[in-house]
């Protein structure tokens, strides 16, 4: 068999640090069973020390996937090591990630440490690691910008303290490929132990080469890892996409000569996953999971394609799970049809009593909508975490009028915890109007980043309206997400989420700290 290349996915790590993009502890539940059946090899689940909610996320991640190495983050401390593996314990095949900084900027700005303090935090860190896991990843963080020298001499005692995973972050994107390539095969070559570790590489996006500089790293410097999130979720310009780096190496096979476990017809449902979840919507031009990537518009193209797909198609659409776009229940289908279709969703919902909310809303969405298809059940089970009980914030009704000429006018009731309120506004047009409403009573004080409306699936005029809804408070950004056929009621919802992420947010420390 040839070489294997790891997938070791971070969308629940990395890719949620990405401001705005926090999520839940179901949210991450259903996205790690997602990842599972990706057949991703590692699921970087959080990073447990930041916080009891990320602790609770990773503990119960390590405690459902059975096929795929969960793995925690934690700075080189014991705390941070000790919270990761008490998180990690239930995990089939768990991982340890610690990491700290080495190159001289980090370490004497950030860190206020000396280069010999780093080198010691760092090998009782791995060490101690080693104690609590068989599988320990160790990353110099801000690696490629690091002294070689340096960098040499603390991966040579981070192997031999146990070091299973050596990473290589371009943590600041600042790589370019030929050099990142150069740098891996560097420190293989000079490092005497470097046959004893896996070698990854971790690319940030910020010159847009975070997939070049990934595949660099495998091609040239015989990395055998790639670190990489969904849709190329992550801070500032995002991580390397997991879609374009693993449909680079199939496609480009007789070129990379690697294997891979991932099973590519899971890509696109799990890339709707995650962008329906963080509100993070993916651009109709993007690689392999955008709604054009395989959409051939000019004449030529079409004739091309039609008599010969190869003509202008290098991969084929259902082999990245583009088929997915299917109708799955309708008006007449049952309670029973519906849970199992949450099941194959990996959509696990708590209780009967959460299981009978979202069927009434589905039987209400499929009375207003002839066709549902698998993106409308995951809108509609987003949306019950707006409308269930025990949100703070939940939409009640809302009706409001907008007439040519006239100034649109909106009533809203919600639910702020056991009471109800009623409130009206006028505005620029009727979403204005609804947000103002609600604000009037809420008084947030919260600064609208970003409104964006978007639709579900694609084709119809029927479709749900997905909303997109950030705020920002007191330095904590959030995304909340409102779907419905009628995009003022999608809009209203997608505020309440945002406010109720505001309300129960987690106050975490930043990886990077
Ligand atoms: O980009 C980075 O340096 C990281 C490390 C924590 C691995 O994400
Ligand atoms: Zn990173």
């Amino acid at each position: 068999m040839a070489d294997k290349l790891i997938i070791f996915d971070t969308t629940l790590r990395d890719g949620e640090q990405s401001p705005g993009a926090s999520m839940t502890r179901e949210e991450k539940l259903r996205i790690a069973r997602q990842l599972e059946r990706l057949r991703v090899d590692v699921i970087e689940a959080g990073f447990a020390a930041s916080s009891n909610g990320d602790f609770d996320a990773v503990k119960a991640i390590a405690d459902v996937v059975r096929e795929s190495t969960v793995c925690s983050l934690a700075r080189a401390n014991d705390r941070d090591i000790s919270r990761a593996a008490e998180a990690l314990k239930g995990a089939a095949r768990a991982r340890i990630h610690t990491f700290i900084a080495t190159s001289a900027l980090h370490m004497e700005k950030k860190l206020r440490m000396t280069p010999d303090q780093v080198f010691e935090q760092a090998k009782l860190s791995v060490r101690f690691a080693r104690k609590l896991c068989d599988d320990v990843e160790f990353s110099p963080e801000d690696g490629y910008r690091s002294d070689v020298d340096f960098l040499c001499r603390v991966l040579e005692m981070a192997i031999k303290e146990g070091a299973t995973t050596i990473n290589i972050p371009d943590t600041v994107g600042y790589a370019v490929p030929e050099l990142y390539g150069g740098f891996i095969k560097t420190l293989r070559e000079r490092i005497p132990n470097a046959d004893k570790a896996v070698w990854s590489v971790h690319c940030h996006n910020d010159l847009g080469m975070a997939v070049a500089n990934s595949l660099a790293g495998v091609k040239i410097g015989g990395a055998r890892q790639v670190e990489c999130t969904i849709n190329g979720l992550g801070e500032r310009a995002g991580n390397c996409s997991l879609e374009e780096v693993v449909m680079a190496v199939r496609t480009r096979r007789d070129y990379f000569g690697l294997e891979l476990g991932i099973d590519t017809t899971q890509i696109v449902p799990a890339s709707r996953m995650v962008s329906q979840t963080t509100g993070f919507v993916v651009q109709p031009n993007k690689a392999v999971v955008g709604a054009n990537a395989f959409a051939h518009a000019s004449g030529i193209h079409q004739d091309g394609v039609l008599k010969a797909r190869d003509t202008y198609e290098i991969m084929r659409a259902e082999d990245v799970g583009w088929t997915a776009n299917r109708i799955v229940l309708g008006k007449l289908s049952g309670r029973n049809a519906f849970k199992q279709r949450l099941q194959e969703l990996g959509i696990a919902l708590d209780s009967e009593a959460d299981i009978n909310a979202a069927f009434a809303r589905f039987k209400d969405l499929a009375d207003r909508k002839s066709e549902i298809f698998d993106e409308d059940i995951l809108a509609l089970v987003n949306d019950e975490t707006v409308t269930h009980q025990h949100e703070h914030y939940r939409l009640l009704a809302l009706s409001q009028h907008s007439e040519t000429g006239e100034r649109p006018h909106a009533r809203v009731s919600f639910a702020i915890g056991e009471t109800e309120y009623k409130t009206e506004s006028d505005g620029n047009g009727p979403v204005d109007a609804s947000l103002k409403a609600i604000e009037s009573k809420v008084a947030s004080g919260a600064e609208l980043l970003l409104y964006s409306v978007n639709a579900i699936t694609t084709g119809s005029t029927e479709s749900q309206g997905e909303v997109t809804v950030r705020l920002q408070l007191g330095g904590r950004i959030v995304n909340g997400v409102g779907a419905d056929p009628d995009i003022v009621v999608a809009s209203a919802k997608a505020y309440l989420a945002a406010l109720n992420k505001l309300h129960h947010g987690p106050d975490r420390v930043p990886a990077q700290g």
